[in-house]
């Protein structure tokens, strides 16, 4: 954990309503390069980020059954140096070092998932209480803390009790490109065109799997809302990845562009959640290869949030392309958009350790903005890349 968190401190800064403090007899100060809690209105709360698969080791061990990722992972070639999720960081079992290390670095939030698969090894029918008593000792451990576990994605049940803040999916839209457009992540499926699959379509199952996500996000809201909610007083939303799309220049063209990526990229799941239908730029292109939602799904798409979690990653800038529309039809061919990473030289931002990342900070303003102003204004947990080796 300590490993990750010095590699890839992620930074959640959320709208909510809890506004404890955990820091009372341990505090440490950091350097923070002049940015401090005062720079934030009073409400936003600090807290870290994992993914159940990256951090809690024990895959195959105490009853978990296998996902999606477990068969990818075992492919030689697909994972750096064949690593696997069998151990990672450990959390199984480091848990409370995870945060003791928290609590000492001043944060009050921490999101987690839960593996489905921990808790159903076949997907549906028996349970496995092994790895409900782990998720159990991780939130008791956190209440003990005083730290409170602001998300999770399953089991309202079991543990909505203690767990207050849901998200049904984390980046539902990585899930449908990469795993259906260009197929690198599992379960690796496109056109040939787009990537190395053995079957699938990139110019309808991005879509599909996209479709069937927001029909089962929404279901999911409706039962918290009709069985849950009102004893538990839970809230619940999804999870959306976003960057910033700056024109390159100020023409028309490039500013359609510009719209165009933004509205195939949040709004492929924003605006049926908040509006219920699909942007009409993606209604116009996509036509009839996009899912309709019948009247009666509309009811329970439409609204289907009480806040909504935004990963911002970085910014392009944004052109109309200058060469011939793909003929092979795709989730990314049909955004027909040129990227840019600089303008007249200079680049959108210092480049972070990741390649594709670079850090640029009206992006992150443009997009809490640009959510306000097209998405009725709801509440957003924001969550920001930091890089601290260059600072
Ligand atoms: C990964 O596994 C393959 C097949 O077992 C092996 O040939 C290769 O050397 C391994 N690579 C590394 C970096 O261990
Ligand atoms: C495509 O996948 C196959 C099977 O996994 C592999 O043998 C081949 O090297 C891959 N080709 C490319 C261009 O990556």
């Amino acid at each position: 954990m300590m490993k990750n968190l010095r590699f890839s401190l992620v930074l959640v800064l959320l709208y909510a309503v809890h506004a404890s403090s955990t820091c009372v007899d341990e505090c440490e100060l950091f350097d923070t390069a002049g940015m401090n809690r005062k720079t934030f209105p009073e409400g936003f709360i600090f807290g870290t980020a994992t993914s159940a698969y990256q951090v809690e080791g024990m895959a195959d061990k105490d009853g978990r059954g296998p996902s999606i990722w477990d068969a990818y992972v075992k492919v030689p070639g697909n994972i750096a140096n064949n690593a696997t999720a069998d151990v990672t960081v450990d959390q199984y079992h480091r848990y409370k070092e995870d945060i003791d290390l928290m609590v000492k670095l001043n944060f009050e939030a921490y999101r987690f998932s839960i593996s489905w698969s921990r808790i159903f090894p076949s997907g549906t029918g028996e349970v496995n209480q092994k790895g409900v008593d782990y998720y159990n000792r991780l939130i008791d451990y956190m209440l003990e803390k005083n730290d409170f576990a602001d998300y999770a994605e399953f089991c309202f049940k079991t543990f909505g009790d203690r767990v207050k803040n849901w998200f049904t999916y984390n980046e539902p839209r990585v899930m449908a490109a990469l795993g259906f457009d260009n197929g690198i992540n599992p379960p690796s499926r496109c056109s040939k065109a787009f990537g190395n699959c053995t079957a699938g379509d990139s110019s309808t199952e991005p879509y599909i799997a996209a479709h069937n996500m927001i029909l089962s996000h929404a279901q999911a809201v409706k039962r918290h809302r009709d069985k849950y909610q009102e004893t538990q007083k839970g809230k619940i939303g999804i999870l959306l990845d976003f960057v910033w799309y700056e024109p390159l220049t100020s023409s028309k063209a490039g500013n359609y562009a510009a719209q165009r990526a933004r509205d195939f990229h949040i709004g492929w799941f924003l605006h049926p959640i908040t509006y219920g239908e699909y942007p009409k730029t993606m209604q116009e292109i996509v036509g009839e290869r996009l899912p309709k939602f019948t009247e009666e799904e509309l009811e329970f798409v439409k609204g289907s949030m009480d806040y909504i979690g935004v990963n911002q990653y970085t910014s392009y800038y944004m052109y109309e392309p200058n060469w011939a529309k793909s003929k092979d039809l795709g989730y990314q061919a049909d955004w027909n958009v040129g990227f840019a990473f600089e303008k007249n030289g200079v680049p959108i931002g210092p480049r972070a350790n990741s390649g594709w990342l670079y850090m640029v900070h009206f992006g992150m303003y443009k997009v809490v903005t640009y959510v306000k102003e097209h998405y009725g204004n709801p509440y957003v947990s924001l969550r920001i890349l930091f890089d601290l080796s260059n600072s």
